[in-house]
């Protein structure tokens, strides 16, 4: 039985959790959804990796079993079936041809977690350097290469247990029909377009987990200030006239960076300075 299997393969401690689980009264489809291999160091801070090979969401599975959840934990699905995006979009990878996975970083203060959406942004753009690749940053958290999106990241806090989870979902192996089809909001790319050859998924996953944990520590040791200073040797808005969509409705003005706690600055006609915690935005062309 498919249970067994992956039981056999857990570690004492995940035995032991799953035991409490069934005890508490967790049902057997609960213990089923759990992961398919557990393979200890090789998540952040020598943490576990979860690996899924068919998951609907890593950011789901990580909000609903945190309690189940490890500082540094990576929940990794070969296959996302149903991806979140912001703002409630569905992040699209077919087939098993995007990295998409969550990591579970605990913080000590709730300041710090747009930060580590930002941090992990940096990683991504440090993944893509490292296979050659130049990418930028879009506010609040887009890595883009040649204008188009090739990442984004969606990080859900769990205050009762002062974890955030941080998913990444990098476009990896699609084709330029892939992307077509895929029909996604804003013009994207993969890596496979960018650099003309197919990718090994486990080789990328462990250079982003190791620039993931290089970022976090960083960002734990000497605060946001890093973070944000260095986001704007790649932000990809710079200097650019923008329109920010926000539930109190589109406002027009001139990116100004971001404030130490990675608002969105925003000058808008009047001189005047406004700040935005979330919205989606977009560049425009200056219309005399
Ligand atoms: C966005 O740009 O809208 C954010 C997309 C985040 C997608 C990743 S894929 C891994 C993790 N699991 C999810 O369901 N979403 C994130």
């Amino acid at each position: 039985m498919e249970v067994t299997s992956k039981f056999s393969s857990y570690s004492k401690f995940a035995k032991v959790q799953f035991v409490k689980r069934i005890r508490n009264g967790g049902s057997l489809k609960e213990v089923k959804n759990m992961p398919d291999k557990i393979i200890k160091g090789e998540g952040l801070w020598n943490g576990r990796l979860l690996k899924f090979n068919t998951l609907e969401s890593t950011n789901v599975w990580a909000v609903q079993h945190i309690d189940f959840c490890q500082n540094g934990d990576v929940i990794w699905a070969v296959r996302q079936t149903m991806g979140k995006g912001r703002l409630s979009r569905v992040w699209l990878s077919p087939d098993d041809k995007g990295l998409t996975l969550s990591v579970v970083v605990e913080f000590k203060n709730n300041r710090i977690i747009p930060a580590v959406n930002f941090a992990a942004a940096l990683a991504v753009n440090k993944t893509l350097k490292m296979f050659s690749l130049k990418g930028s940053l879009k506010w609040p958290n887009d890595v883009l290469v040649r204008g188009r999106k090739i990442a984004g990241i969606l990080s859900e806090a769990k205050p009762e247990r002062n974890f955030v989870v941080v998913g990444i979902g990098l476009n990896v192996n699609m084709k330029k029909s892939d992307i077509e089809s895929a029909n996604f909001s804003f013009p994207a790319t993969s890596m496979l377009i960018e650099i003309g050859r197919p990718l090994e998924m486990d080789i990328l996953r462990k250079v982003l987990v190791s620039s993931l944990e290089k970022n976090i520590d960083s960002l734990f040791i000497h605060g946001t200030k890093v973070v944000i200073d260095s986001w704007e040797k790649y932000d990809w808005l710079s200097g650019s006239l923008i329109e920010i969509d926000t539930p109190a409705g589109v406002i027009k003005g001139t990116y100004n960076g971001m404030d130490e706690q990675g608002r969105l600055r925003l000058i808008d006609k009047n001189g005047c300075e406004n700040l935005f915690w979330s919205g989606d935005v977009k560049k425009v062309v200056a219309v005399d």
